[in-house]
């Protein structure tokens, strides 16, 4: 059983679909414990409806690096194995990513490479791309540079609005990020230079 530990900035819908898909079994694993750099977030609310311990631990006004250990030590003492970036609006410094070499993840809503940083969807919506999506991809020293592990595109609709555009894809992410993390759990994920490979499942 996997031990995950799932970081929040905000409404934690990608939080809910983790919790949604362990209870359907198709995460073999559990989530440990919520954190949040933000008070009023409304995941925490979702984790401990869920029975899940949700903490906060506030960034704001404190040096990077200790904040970073306050949840790498909260992360660490619930045995973590895995975190998962769901909304977490903090770029992580290389300390606390390589404290978990290889074992964040972080959900994106645009197909990695492009439409990087802030507000992917309307970046991809103001480009005119024909095709946009999500990407689950493991965290590097980069913002949103790592080995990609899953990606789900989506098409752009004529009569789409940034808003429309984002929640189409907004469902997406909600089946690529527990399917990356039943990847992870089943040890099925490699890492060799910049690329995850995907190993056939075990039978
Ligand atoms: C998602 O679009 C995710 O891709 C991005 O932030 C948003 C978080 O949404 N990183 P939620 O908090 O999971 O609902």
């Amino acid at each position: 059983m996997l031990t995950i530990g799932v970081l929040i900035s905000g409404k934690g819908s990608n939080l809910q679909a983790i919790i949604d898909a362990v209870g359907r079994g198709e995460i073999t694993g559990r989530v440990a414990v919520v954190i949040s750099n933000k008070a009023d977030a409304y995941g925490l609310e979702r984790a401990r409806k869920a029975g899940i311990e949700a903490l906060v631990i506030p960034s704001r006004g404190k040096e990077r690096t200790d904040f970073e250990r306050e949840v790498a030590e909260a992360l660490e003492s619930r045995g973590v194995e895995l975190v998962c970036l769901a909304g977490f609006m903090r770029v992580l410094t290389p300390y606390f990513i390589r404290r978990f070499k290889h074992r964040i993840m972080n959900i994106h809503p645009a197909l990695l490479p492009s439409f990087p940083g802030e507000d992917a969807q309307g970046q991809a919506f103001a480009y005119g791309v024909k095709v946009t999506g999500c990407t689950v991809h493991f965290v590097d020293e980069g913002v949103d540079t790592g080995p990609v592990i899953v990606q789900i595109p989506v098409e752009v609709r004529e009569d789409d609005t940034a808003d429309t555009l984002s929640g189409r894809i907004l469902e997406q992410e909600h089946r690529a990020f527990p399917r990356a993390i039943q990847l992870f759990a089943e040890g099925r994920l490699q890492v060799t230079g910049r690329k995850a490979r995907v190993l056939p499942a075990r039978r």
